[in-house]
C-alpha cells in the first residue's frame, strides 16, 4: 500500500510542476563550427541538446526534417518527426526510398531515436542506410499532448487521458500508418518499434488485421506482450492495485504520468551531469526503471536523456501493464468490475488480444538481462504470434531495455542486424523489396 501511495505521490508531483518554458533554436555560430569540425559521433554540446526539441536537434546536426500532423478517428492530434534522407551518405533529396516506421516505448518519444546523436541514435543510421524514417509519437506525450476538442490540462475533466496502450495500438497506430502511405506513395512500409512500441504493434495486428498487409516487415526491440515473468521493480509494485491506481488518480483528477517537464531537464542538467556526485543517484534512477547494465551506460549522455524522458504517458497506459503483469495475459484493459467490462466488450472479463491474427512478418530482439521482456515471455508470444520469422538474443548478456536506445553499442548489436533483416526480406521471397 506504501508503495502505491508512493507511486501516487510521484504522478502528483509530476504533474503540479508541469512548466511550460519555450525551448531554445541552436545558434547559428555552433551550426557554423559543425560544419568545420570532425562530426561528432554522439553530443556535441550536452546542454544543449538537453534543451532542443526533436526537430531543432535534428536540424542542429544538419539532417533533413519535416513535422507531420496526424489526427486520429477519436480526435488526437499526433505529431510526427520524418527524416527523409541521409546527411553522409543517401543525402539525395527527394528520391523515392522504402519507408522505416520507427515508434517508441512507454515513458518515451521520437527523441529517443535521435538524442544520442548521428551515429548512434537508431533515426540517423536508417537514414543513413537509405530509408525514409517516420518517427511516431503515441497520444498523451510530449508532441501529442493535443486533441481536437478535449483539454489535456482539463482540471474537472480527465477525458483526454482515458486511454491505455489498446487505444495507441487500435487507434494511434493506423492513423499514423495510413497518413505516411498516403503522403509517400508507398504500399507498404517496414516497422521498428522499442518496448511499448511493439505492445501496441501487437495490438492492432490482432484488433485491426487489414493493416497486417501494409507492413513488410515488423522488428520488435525488446518485444512487450506477456509479462508474466517482468522483473522491473516500480511496475511490479503497482501489479496488485492496477485498477486501484487508476480509480483515486481519477478521484484527484489526474490522468496524466510523468509529463515532461522542464524539472526533469534542470535536474538532469544540475545533478545527472559529469563531475557532480549525484550522478550515479541519476543511473539508478534510470535502471530502476530500465534495468541495469553498465556495459552500454555513457552517464556523460544523461542529462540529454533526462532532457527528454520521461515524455509522458496516461495513468492508464502503467495500470493496463500492471493488469498484464498480475493477470499473466495479454488482456484488453479492465475496467475494475464485471459489469464495466460488460457494457465495453460484451463479456465480463477483458479479451485476449488474439496473436494468431498477427500475420506480418515478425522479428522479435531480445536479451537475457532484460526485466520487461523476460526470455520465457518472449518465447511464449514468438510461438503465439500468425507469422513469427526470426528470434534474436543480443549478443550480450547483460545487454537491458533502455541500451535498445542508448546503448553505447546498440548500432553493432542490434541495429545493423535490423538494417540487414530489412535489406534482405526480398531474398527471403515476402516481398518485391527494392
Ligand atoms: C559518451 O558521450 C560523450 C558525449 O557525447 C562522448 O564524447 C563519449 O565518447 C561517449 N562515450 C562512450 C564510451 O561512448
Amino acid at each position: 500500500m506504501r508503495i502505491m501511495v508512493r507511486v501516487e505521490l510521484l504522478a502528483v508531483i509530476a504533474t503540479c510542476l508541469t512548466v511550460v518554458v519555450a525551448r531554445s533554436s541552436p545558434q547559428p555560430s555552433k551550426i557554423q563550427e559543425l560544419f568545420t569540425n570532425v562530426e561528432p559521433r554522439y553530443s556535441d554540446d550536452i546542454f544543449e541538446d538537453a534543451n532542443l526539441d526533436v526537430p531543432a536537434l535534428i536540424r542542429k546536426y544538419r539532417y533533413p526534417v519535416e513535422i507531420h500532423t496526424v489526427i486520429t478517428e477519436d480526435g488526437y492530434i499526433l505529431e510526427m518527426h520524418r527524416i527523409p534522407h541521409g546527411r553522409d551518405a543517401n543525402n539525395v533529396p527527394n528520391q523515392k526510398k522504402p519507408v522505416v516506421f520507427v515508434m517508441h516505448g512507454l515513458l518515451c518519444s521520437s527523441a529517443d531515436f535521435v538524442l544520442m546523436g548521428p551515429g548512434s541514435g537508431l533515426g540517423y543510421i536508417l537514414a543513413e542506410e537509405g530509408f525514409d524514417v517516420w518517427m511516431g509519437n503515441a497520444r498523451g506525450n510530449y508532441y501529442s499532448r493535443r486533441h481536437v476538442t478535449l483539454n489535456p490540462d482539463a482540471i474537472l475533466s480527465t477525458a483526454f487521458w482515458k486511454f491505455s496502450y489498446d487505444e495507441i495500438g487500435n487507434k494511434d497506430l493506423p492513423a499514423m500508418i495510413d497518413y505516411v502511405l498516403e503522403a509517400t506513395g508507398e504500399k507498404r512500409l517496414h516497422y521498428v518499434g522499442h518496448s511499448q512500441g511493439t505492445t501496441s504493434f501487437f495490438v492492432m495486428g490482432a484488433m485491426r488485421p487489414e493493416y497486417n498487409d501494409k507492413i513488410i516487415s515488423m522488428h520488435a526491440l525488446a518485444p512487450v506482450a506477456y509479462m508474466a515473468h517482468n522483473r522491473n521493480l516500480l511496475l511490479n509494485a503497482i501489479a496488485p492495485f492496477s485498477n486501484n491506481i487508476e480509480s483515486i488518480a481519477y478521484l484527484v483528477g489526474i490522468g496524466e504520468f510523468m509529463p515532461h517537464t522542464i524539472i526533469f531537464t534542470w535536474a538532469g542538467e544540475a545533478m545527472c551531469r559529469d563531475e557532480v556526485v549525484f550522478q550515479p543517484i541519476c543511473s539508478n534512477i534510470l535502471f530502476l526503471i530500465g534495468g541495469w547494465n553498465e556495459n552500454q551506460h555513457n552517464a556523460t549522455m544523461m542529462p540529454v536523456i533526462f532532457g527528454h524522458t520521461p515524455a509522458g504517458s496516461s495513468v492508464r497506459q502503467l495500470a493496463h501493464y500492471g493488469q498484464g503483469i498480475a493477470d499473466k495475459g495479454f488482456r484488453r484493459y479492465d475496467y475494475g468490475s464485471a459489469l464495466a467490462n460488460y457494457r465495453e466488450y460484451k463479456v465480463f472479463k477483458p479479451p485476449s488480444y488474439d496473436l494468431s491474427k498477427v500475420t506480418t512478418p515478425v522479428f522479435l530482439h531480445y536479451s537475457d538481462s532484460d526485466p520487461l521482456a523476460h526470455v520465457q515471455d518472449v518465447d511464449r508470444l514468438f510461438s503465439e504470434l500468425g507469422r513469427a520469422i526470426g528470434k534474436f538474443r543480443v549478443p550480450e548478456s547483460t545487454f537491458s531495455h533502455i541500451d535498445y536506445m542508448y546503448g553505447i553499442n546498440a548500432k553493432e548489436l542490434v541495429y545493423d542486424r535490423v538494417i540487414n533483416l530489412i535489406k534482405s526480406m526480398n531474398i527471403y521471397g515476402f516481398d518485391d523489396y527494392v
